[in-house]
């Protein structure tokens, strides 16, 4: 098989496709570090309409800096098809997830919380994403949650240049006011992140229908499941900040994602793990990763503390290679004099739930 180039990365295999694109799993041969590929195949590059989304998309990407936000390395063409390289999430969508079975109220909030934190950035530079939906969310194996797929973002600035009204979007997702083709702001963004959230904690969505237009007709007159009844064990604090996401007005939302953020922060006030680890831990639970993978993640976070755990939870983590990485990295942090008290305890816990 011919070895496929694009610039110095090789592309490896297929790693997702979606409603446009194809991307692959690379690796950037110089540097060795795997990467992710979008693809805009030569054919699909011939139509203006996907060949100027692509492009948005990439320079959406190259404005931000965000932890939440899927990194942009390069925009590459090469035979008239178009490239992203991107940095690799390895793990698995929202999607994918959910698929499987609701997600713990717990994860929900954090995954909430750190897709606040990357629509923050994404508002203050004026991008409207107006395509969340669980496809379009990765976590990776550092527990980190991601957002992608910028495809349909809307600019501002850029817009106001361009016409309005067209509505575009995956239908079970879409705000009312995108579905009516009234203008969409940053409250379009909190609404639809609202169905991902009701959707992850209920294993179904606010609202169904046999065809699209059901599915509009339901959401412009707030016809939606109960999600008391379909998530009962979702605490009532978390509920009501998915309900007032999916509110018909957007007046009766969060003003913006940062008043979403301070709703969602105070559900994790009392967790016993950092938020990156509790969606580790729950990725080991749905065996998204292993237990070295699981280890590896301790490395990053908890590093400097294990020279203070004894030698009984040293041996746990010293049968593995990642072990003696860790014990090395311990010895390394604890030299340097980094000392993160709090996380002590969770990193035993950890060790324990490991055993
Ligand atoms: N950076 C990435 N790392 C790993 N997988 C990715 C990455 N970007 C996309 N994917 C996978 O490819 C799928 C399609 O990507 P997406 O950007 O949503 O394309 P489209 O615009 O065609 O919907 C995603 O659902 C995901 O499975
Ligand atoms: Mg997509």
């Amino acid at each position: 098989m011919a070895i496929r180039k694009v610039g110095d990365c090789r592309i490896l295999g297929p790693l997702g496709k979606g409603g446009m694109a194809l991307v692959y799993r690379g690796v950037h041969e110089l540097l060795q570090r795997e990467v992710a590929i979008k693809e805009l195949s030569p054919d699909s590059a011939k139509d203006p309409e996907k060949m100027s989304r692509f492009k948005r998309e990439a320079m959406a990407l190259a404005g931000f800096h965000h932890q939440h936000i899927v990194t942009l390395y390069d925009l590459i063409e090469k035979n008239d098809g178009w490239y992203m390289v991107m940095e690799l999430v390895d793990g698995p969508t929202l999607s994918e997830l959910i698929k499987e079975a609701p997600l713990p109220p717990q994860v929900v909030s954090v995954v909430g919380l750190q897709l606040a934190h990357a629509l923050e950035h994404a508002h203050f530079q004026r991008v409207v994403h107006r395509d969340l939906k669980p496809g379009n969310i990765m976590l990776s194996k550092l527990g980190e949650t991601k957002l992608m797929d910028f495809g349909i973002a809307q600019n501002e600035d850029l817009d106001r240049l361009t016409k309005t009204g067209l509505a575009v979007g995956t239908p079970a997702y879409m705000s009312p006011e995108q579905i009516t083709g009234a203008p969409v702001d940053a409250r379009s963004d909190v609404y639809s992140l609202g169905v991902v959230l009701f959707e992850a904690l209920a294993g179904a969505r606010p609202f169904t229908g046999s065809n699209p237009g059901e599915v509009f007709a339901k959401v412009t007159q707030g016809k939606r499941e109960s999600l008391k009844k379909l998530a009962p064990s979702t605490p009532k604090p978390l509920r009501e900040v998915v309900e007032r996401m999916l509110s018909v007005k957007p007046g009766d939302r969060f003003p913006d994602a940062t008043a979403l953020r301070h709703a969602l922060e105070p559900m994790l006030a009392g967790l016993d793990k950092p938020p990156g680890a509790l969606l580790v831990n729950f990725l080991r639970t749905r065996q998204k990763i292993t237990e070295s993978e699981a280890l590896a993640h301790l490395s990053q976070t908890d590093l400097s503390q294990l020279s203070q755990l004894s030698p009984a939870e040293l041996s746990a983590v010293g049968g593995s290679r990642w072990g003696v990485g860790l014990l090395f990295g311990a010895a390394l942090g604890a030299g340097a004099g980094l000392t993160m008290e709090r996380w002590l305890p969770v990193v035993r816990a950890w060790l324990e739930s490991l055993r």
